[in-house]
């Protein structure tokens, strides 16, 4: 009979372990699109309307050496890509279906990733219905973003 396993066969298992933890990311959501507000009318300005509310409420944590699950939002091309999981930051032109509005919104199935984390909103204030229709019109109209702009966190409150 067979006692113990081979040390083989337990590194097998360990891995198969990470690359399952791995793949239980962000791309895994269940969405509930009646959950985000209406995308604003308005034309935005990226540096007057988007900037300061990615600055106060995002950047500490997605910004620096080393940002939160990889993902910075320090320039448009990372706040697009996404971090760890496999779906980008943000589509463009379709702001339901981007990352971080579902995200804001609490629109996905898993608390953990509502943003900014509750637990912390006395520093990382959530955002509005209104700045979160902001953030759509904004994705909606193509995400402009200031060539060379790099946000930087604002002090927290
Ligand atoms: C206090 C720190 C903190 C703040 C502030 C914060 N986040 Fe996060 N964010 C995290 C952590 C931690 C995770 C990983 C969540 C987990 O693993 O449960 C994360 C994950 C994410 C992800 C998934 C990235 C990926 O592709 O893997 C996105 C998108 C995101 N945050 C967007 C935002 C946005 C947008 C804001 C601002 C409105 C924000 N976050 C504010 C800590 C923060």
């Amino acid at each position: 009979m067979k006692r113990r396993s081979s040390p083989r066969s337990l590194q097998f298992c360990f891995a198969a372990l990470v690359s399952l933890s791995a793949s239980a990311v962000a791309a895994d959501f269940k969405v509930d699109a009646s959950k985000i507000p209406e995308a604003s009318k308005k034309t935005v300005d990226f540096v007057k309307d988007i900037q300061p509310l990615f600055e106060a409420s995002c950047v500490k944590c997605h910004g620096g050496e080393k940002p939160k699950h990889g993902y910075s939002m320090e320039t448009r091309e990372a706040t697009v890509k996404g971090g760890k999981s496999t779906t980008p930051g943000l589509v463009e032109g379709a702001s339901a279906k981007s990352l971080i509005v579902q995200l804001i919104a609490e629109a996905v199935d898993d608390p953990d990733y509502f943003m900014p984390p509750p637990d912390n909103r006395e520093k990382y204030p959530a955002l509005t219905k209104e700045q979160i229709g902001l953030v759509r019109a904004w994705i909606d109209q193509g995400a402009k973003w200031p060539s060379g702009l790099t946000l930087k966190a604002a002090k927290p409150k």
